[in-house]
């Protein structure tokens, strides 16, 4: 299989199970492709730990969870000492399947990281290197992911919070969704997602990786700095580490819509990578609402003009030929048009697309049944 197409089917299976869950499954594999680190920030029972444990189940890879406690020990994240090795004066621990052994690892409740543990996974996150006791021991983690009820306000936390590039949001299930939900639990409960295949391997993360930088950035980098001021001008200030590693995440969201080159609505990545306080969240997504042309939001305009467009189509079988109303919804027909237009320019997404086909065949076929009553 192709491999964008490999990236799509590991976004697809790891939501399926869950309710609502699209923008944290596109939160980890953006995470997974960029080869940065990912925090889920929610409620507890908001799915973020089976999310995690999913994504486990679905990659091919050696993987490592753990739920951290304030007491956890070096131990149990780095492995035991080696005895006998320290027996003959050899500082040394045995790390197989702990996390110095792991490409992908999950740590829930990250932010109980005491200060025995901080330092150890502060620079496996940044630099790859375990340093224990007198030796630096090379990791190889290319994603850890972490979970947590909240946002540290701890000050010595602040700089495992700020390793995330993403951090997301989870917030509970609407209610119109509830039903579906007590569905979905019932299926999880009786496990029937239990015995799944590997989607993904590491190589394949490695390649999506290194096809980042064929995508072409030059389109969006004048809005993505204006973007920036405006985030600024509201007092949302990102560092400039995250600045520079934003490219990276805007190109790994083109990849999985299978373009090579950035559009406007990649920005959308800011939503996951520009927010640091909770209240954050919903402020730069307003913004970013307001400043792109979003497929949500493109979509959303598009059935206000379809259920406009539908009422025209039902009034019109009570209409006389002579009927004022009918140029009047004629014109009204028009200015549709015209709407859709410029509202699905430059998108190239397949679902806008033939929703606005969709609303142009409606379009046409009242606009021809107005003919007919008018005469004309
Ligand atoms: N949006 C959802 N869709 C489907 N099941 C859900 C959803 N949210 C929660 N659940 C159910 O609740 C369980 C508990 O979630 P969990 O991952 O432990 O939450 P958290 O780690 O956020 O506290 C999940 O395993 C799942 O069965
Ligand atoms: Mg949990």
């Amino acid at each position: 299989m192709d491999l964008l197409e490999t990236a799509n089917k590991f976004l697809f299976m790891l939501e399926e199970p869950f309710v609502g869950r699209h923008e944290e499954a596109l939160v980890i594999t953006l995470s997974l492709i960029t080869g940065e680190h990912v925090v889920l920030i929610g409620e507890p029972g908001t799915a973020k730990s089976a999310m995690a444990r999913r994504s486990a189940d679905l990659l091919d890879a050696k993987f490592f969870k753990y739920l951290l406690t304030r007491f956890t020990e070096p131990s149990e994240l780095f492995g035991p000492l080696d005895i006998a090795s320290l027996r003959r004066g050899v500082y040394k621990r045995i790390t197989s399947n702990k996390l110095p052994e792991a490409e992908i690892a999950f740590l829930d409740e990250i932010f109980n990281a005491n200060s025995a543990v901080l330092n150890s996974i502060l620079s496996i996150m940044q630099e790859r290197i375990l340093y224990d006791g007198y030796s630096e021991i090379k990791v190889p983690l290319w994603t850890l992911m972490g979970a947590s009820n909240k946002i540290p306000e701890e000050p010595e936390l602040e700089a495992l919070y700020d390793r995330f590039l993403f951090r997301h949001n989870v917030k509970h299930v609407n209610e119109e969704y509830w039903e579906a939900l007590l569905d979905a639990s019932w299926e999880i409960e009786k496990e029937i997602y239990g015995n799944i295949e590997k989607i993904m391997d590491m190589e394949s993360v490695r390649l999506l990786n290194s096809m980042l930088f064929k995508v072409d950035l030059n389109e969006i980098k004048g809005k993505l700095l204006r973007l920036f001021m405006i985030l600024g001008e509201k007092g949302l200030y990102l560092s400039d580490r995250r600045k520079g590693k934003i490219l990276k995440a805007i190109a790994a969201h083109a990849l999985l819509e299978k373009r090579f080159h950035a559009i406007e609505s990649d920005l959308v990545v800011l939503k996951y990578t520009a927010p640091k306080d909770i209240e954050d969240f919903e402020k730069i997504e307003a913004i970013l609402m307001d400043e792109l042309k979003t497929k949500d939001r493109i979509m959303r305009e598009l059935e206000e003009i379809e259920a406009n467009i539908r009422n025209f189509g039902k009034n019109l079988d009570s209409m006389q030929s002579f009927d004022p109303r009918l140029l009047e919804i004629y014109k009204n027909l028009k200015v549709s048009k015209t709407k859709v237009q410029n509202l699905v320019q430059d998108v190239e997404d397949a679902d806008v697309r033939r929703k606005a086909e969709e609303i142009n065949d409606m379009i046409e076929s009242i606009s021809q049944e107005i003919m007919i009553k008018l005469n004309m």
